[in-house]
């Protein structure tokens, strides 16, 4: 076995993983597979928080074991644990199972498949404990860093504390070293990941997320700080007093509502209450002015009312987010919720749906177009999706910048945009001026 690919299908965190799997199979020996050919392995890294996707990665499992010649087919992630040994019975094709605390073993599984044995792999340490020298960063502007695994809270549609186990954190120093690692390397952003972010607590010394940032923020180089996914519950002072000091610390923040109606909350399991949300927003706004929030929703949640789903537009008026994610509630196995009874028929969640995105996009469209005339600073990802001659990238406040090819710039360049125009979902401008360039450092570590 010589070649192999990965599919993401997951959050973040799973992206992550990817970039950690991708390094293990390099160690191994492995290597990606060229655009002409067919990878010998090929690894699903999948993702169950909705019943659709697992769906498609099972017809997608099915896909490539037709195929010929026949891949070998590696299940990892979310639906692996959630599924275990039952994938390998979908198919002779899939020649191991590993859940998400199992990355750095997807050699050791290689290797017993050599010997024949298809393994299924799917304890958690408890401990987290990751070897960041060997993880593959695929992003050329943004180094991803998971500090937290797992989650406790067991809201009752979720299916994550079952799919990742147990919280764990990672050592404070680890993540600074971590830092300071991707920072040399050339990029100039990190992304902090974990379900309960703010829940972090370092095992050896139990600082908490402030003092991690409040930390972070000062090393050197580092132009950009983002952490997802935040809990409203641990959400306290000192990390907007962080918030309010660091510039470097994102002007963006995504804080999960799920509903707004206060009987919905409690029996989502979210510990917190409609108008202590609101408050929070308040303080963090007081802080921060040009704070950009997102949100998720879930909407059709059983039990969930007519009044009820009306609160959770209010509160949305209210509140204005620049973005907002809104799911259809989709039963989970094993969970609380699936088991309630109530539930809203799929007709009645899909035009609900609908009219909370009429009033988000209508929202997010007049929160952007305050933003013409500004000049916003920009961390190049790519080439536009849809125009060739444009780039595409990241204000400080998450907002995604578009703006014609100018003058010799590249992928991870910091640049400054005059925003001239603005869509529900994206701005777009003129390139100002060049505020920096990673190429620089690169090359003079190599000719050193
Ligand atoms: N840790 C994050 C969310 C992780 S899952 C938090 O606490 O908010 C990402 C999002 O998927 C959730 O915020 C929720 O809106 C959505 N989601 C989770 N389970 C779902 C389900 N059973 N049906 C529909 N949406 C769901
Ligand atoms: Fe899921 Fe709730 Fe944990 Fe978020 S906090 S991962 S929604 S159980
Ligand atoms: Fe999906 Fe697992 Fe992430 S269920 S959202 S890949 S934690």
């Amino acid at each position: 076995m010589r070649t192999f690919l990965i599919e993401t299908w997951g959050c973040q965190m799973n992206q992550h993983d990817s970039e950690q799997l991708t390094g293990h199979l390099l160690k191994a020996g492995l290597r990606p597979a060229g655009e002409s050919e067919s990878p010998d392995l090929i690894l699903l890294n999948t993702c169950s928080v909705r019943e659709k996707p697992v769906q498609k990665i099972l017809s997608r499992i099915g896909e490539l074991a037709g195929r010929k010649p026949q891949p070998t087919i590696g299940v990892c992630g979310c639906v692996a644990q959630q599924e275990g040994k039952k994938l390998l019975e979908r198919s002779p094709a899939v020649g191991f199972v590993l859940g998400p605390g199992q990355n750095s073993n997807v050699g050791s599984a290689l290797h017993s498949l050599r010997q024949g044995e298809r393994s299924v792999l799917t304890d958690f340490d408890s401990e987290l404990e990751v070897n960041y020298r060997t993880i593959f960063r695929k992003s050329p502007t943004r180094g991803m860093i998971t500090i937290i695994e797992g989650c406790d809270e067991f809201c009752t549609f979720c299916i994550v504390p079952y799919t990742r186990g147990r919280e764990r954190s990672r050592p404070f120093q680890e993540i600074l070293n971590e830092v300071r690692h991707i920072v040399s390397s050339g990029l100039h952003e990190v992304e902090l990941l974990g379900q309960t972010i703010n829940n972090y607590q370092c095992p050896e010394t139990g600082k908490g997320l402030s003092a991690l940032l409040e930390s972070v923020a000062q090393v050197p180089g580092l132009e950009r700080i983002r952490f997802i996914t935040s809990h409203p519950r641990y959400f306290d002072d000192q990390l907007i007093d962080v918030l309010s000091r660091h510039t470097n610390v994102s002007r963006y923040l995504h804080l999960p509502l799920q509903a707004g109606s206060d009987p919905v909350l409690r029996r989502m399991r979210r510990r917190y209450t409609r108008s202590e949300y609101l408050d929070l927003i308040g303080k963090i706004r007081g802080a921060v002015p040009d704070i950009n929030l997102s949100t998720d929703i879930i909407v059709g949640f059983p039990g969930e009312t007519e009044d009820d789903f009306e609160s959770t537009l209010e509160i949305l008026e209210e509140i204005r987010f620049g973005q907002v994610f809104a799911f259809a509630y989709s039963p989970r196995p094993g969970t609380p919720a699936a088991k309630y009874d109530e539930v809203v028929p799929q007709a009645v969640q899909k035009e609900r749906l609908q009219r909370l995105f009429a009033v988000t996009n209508r929202i997010s469209h007049e929160l952007n177009q305050l933003q013409i005339g500004r000049e916003v600073k920009v961390l190049i990802d790519g080439p536009s999706r849809r125009r060739d001659s444009d780039w595409q990238g990241r204000a400080d406040d998450n907002r995604v910048v578009n703006f014609p090819k100018a003058g010799d710039l590249d992928v991870g360049d910091l640049v400054t945009v005059k925003v001239l125009r603005a869509g529900a979902h994206s701005l777009s401008g003129k390139f100002q001026r060049q505020l920096s360039n990673l190429r620089l450092p690169i090359l003079e570590n190599s000719s050193l």
